[in-house]
């Protein structure tokens, strides 16, 4: 079966599935709403593209530096594509549309900067991965400065995706993929490969999701992922969205003395905050540097660990052996 086909069959309900259900239930019934997300609600219009949003502020200094490196005025031109709105991009940065923008743009430097000092410059013959890209806050900036470059991005919840088949660059291969750690590409494919903030809600299949990962890479392709490290758990405070909500949930992990239990260092090389069960963000994970190098060592070569690279995620870059 060719990979393409294999996208189909992954979202299509299996041919021995009996009784067939009516056309009404098949929306909800087949085999990816039970193993992904599909939202009640439709998505809501875009807002525009970020020349509309250039006054709605910005408040991380690091993103505003952004705005006044050389050739930013012609990065902002080039991206004629829509925006999303708020709820269909994971609710990042709420009112504040082009600082969203800015995000992805500081996030695009990171990963094709990472590429490059492991000798990887994207041309017509890359291909790049972005794995839960919500609606192209990364994606986007890839497809307005690496127009040869085949791009996908995937991810568990059909709204986002079906919004940027609507509203993104149709050249960017975007599919509704399932929790299983199975996507339908093929093998030594692409060069880069990235997830931003995923791996800090999976607990569950993260060996098989890094194997994943390592066989759709070309021998020498980098991946890189985000984390919450022991250096963020060492900088937990109330300005940061992970603290305060953890502490809002406080009464649903009584083994856990928090907000206390980060005053001291990690207790164990990997913790798992586990609360709802019907969530993409059923948990919440903190990996050390530690379980890093030997754990996610064991498939690929750890190259780097960097700090509050993604706000206060830290950037795990890794590259597949050659
Ligand atoms: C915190 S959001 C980050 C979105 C995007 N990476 C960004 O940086 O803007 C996490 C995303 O990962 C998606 N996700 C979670 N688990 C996933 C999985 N197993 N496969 C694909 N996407 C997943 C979620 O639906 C959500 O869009």
């Amino acid at each position: 079966m060719s990979w393409k086909s294999r996208v189909k069959a992954v979202l299509m309900p299996s041919e021995q599935a009996a009784p067939q259900p009516k056309a009404e239930q098949v929306k909800t019934s087949n085999l990816a709403s039970a193993l992904s997300i599909i939202p009640g609600q439709p998505y809501s219009p875009p807002i525009g593209p970020v020349t509309a949003h250039l006054a709605t502020p910005i408040f991380e200094s690091e993103l505003k530096a952004l705005t006044e490196r050389e050739g930013h005025q012609a990065l902002l031109e080039a991206d004629t594509w829509q925006l999303p709105d708020i709820p269909d991009r994971e609710g990042y940065y709420g009112e504040r549309h082009y600082e969203y923008w800015l995000s992805g743009l500081r996030d695009y430097n990171f990963l094709t900067e990472a590429a490059k000092r492991q000798g990887i410059e994207l041309n017509e013959n890359s291909a790049v991965f972005d794995w839960g890209c919500s609606s192209g806050r990364v994606l986007r900036h890839f497809a307005v400065r690496n127009p040869k470059t085949t791009l996908y991005g995937c991810d568990v919840n059909k709204n986002p995706v079906e919004w940027m088949h609507e509203h993104l660059d149709p050249r960017l291969q975007v599919f509704h993929n399932t929790y299983l750690p199975s996507q339908p590409m093929p093998d030594n494919h692409v060069d880069l490969f990235y997830a931003f903030s995923v791996f800090t809600h999976i607990d569950d299949y993260e060996d098989t999701y890094l194997l994943e990962a390592k066989r759709i890479l070309k021998p020498g392709g980098v991946a890189v992922f985000t984390i919450c490290s022991d250096h963020t758990w060492a900088m937990m405070n109330n300005k940061m969205v992970i603290y305060n909500s953890l502490i809002a949930m406080k009464e649903l992990f009584p083994e856990w003395d928090i907000p206390e239990c980060f005053s001291r260092p990690m207790p164990t090389e990997k913790v798992a905050f586990r609360h709802q069960a019907e969530s993409n963000y059923a948990t919440n994970i903190f990996h050390s540097a530690s379980y890093i190098k030997k754990r996610w060592g064991r498939y690929f070569e750890v190259v780097e660990i960097a700090h509050e690279r993604h706000g206060y995620q830290d950037c795990v870059v890794l590259r597949k052996p050659k």
